[in-house]
């Protein structure tokens, strides 16, 4: 996930994540990243400008008829949109300010519900408070020893009945010396069956290089 560098002085999320990471803060190099972007300083590696392609799919196969959606780590706001564009009740949360504030100025009009969240310490309120969630390369990206809490404030929102989607890059399929993605194996993605949720679903997609996973509670 490193990003390419295209000018000597540019801030990469390898440099930025280290840094952090060496001070014992695993998710603050996130900020730092969205901030140096604005200023034309780094470039943000997973803006897409559109939606995760396979939640894309799987939302216009599973409308959503009012029901409640969070999707983990939104930043600029593309998955959220289209499961509001579904017909979900959507709430999207990111730890960096300036990813949320960037999301909302670039859907002005949303139905969207934006929030700047830590996944390590979610508002008690969502717990199995949401029918469907959404956490997309999002863990992945944080280090291997929060991780197990990660996970399981994500298998903690879901509510009875419905569902988690979880998409992560798969282990082996990208050299992790320089910097996050932090890939998981099948059995860390299975871990987010805890708690009462279940394992529905898990395949390697795209070439084997990311896991694609669906559970239930
Ligand atoms: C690798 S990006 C993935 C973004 C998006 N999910 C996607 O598929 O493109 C990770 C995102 O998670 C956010 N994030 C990292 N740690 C977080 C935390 N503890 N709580 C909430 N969001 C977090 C980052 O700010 C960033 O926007």
């Amino acid at each position: 996930m490193s990003t390419h560098s295209t000018g000597q002085n540019r801030i990469t999320d390898a440099d930025l994540a280290k840094t952090a990471l060496a001070a014992g803060d695993p998710t603050g190099w996130f900020e730092q990243l969205y901030t140096a972007a604005e200023k034309g300083e780094a470039v943000i590696p997973w803006a897409r400008n559109e939606p995760n392609p396979e939640l894309a799919a799987w939302a216009a196969a599973h409308p959503g008829d009012g029901r409640r959606a969070l999707v983990v780590g939104s930043a600029f706001g593309d998955d959220p949109e289209v499961l509001a564009a579904a017909g979900y009740a959507t709430t999207g949360f990111d730890v960096a300010a300036t990813a949320v504030a960037a999301a909302q100025r670039r859907f002005p009009d949303s139905a969207v519900d934006y929030r700047v969240a830590d996944l390590l310490a979610p508002p008690p309120e969502w717990h199995h408070a949401f029918d469907l969630v959404v956490e997309i390369i999002n863990v992945q990206a944080m280090p291997r020893d929060v991780r197990p809490k990660a996970i399981a404030s994500v298998a903690g929102f879901l509510a009875p009945g419905g569902t988690a989607l979880v998409c992560e890059v798969a282990e082996e399929s990208v050299d992790t010396a320089g910097g996050p993605p932090w890939p998981l194996t099948r059995a860390e993605v299975e871990s987010f069956a805890q708690d009462g949720v279940r394992l529905v679903s898990i395949e390697p997609i795209r070439d084997n290089t990311r896991w694609w996973a669906e559970f239930t509670r």
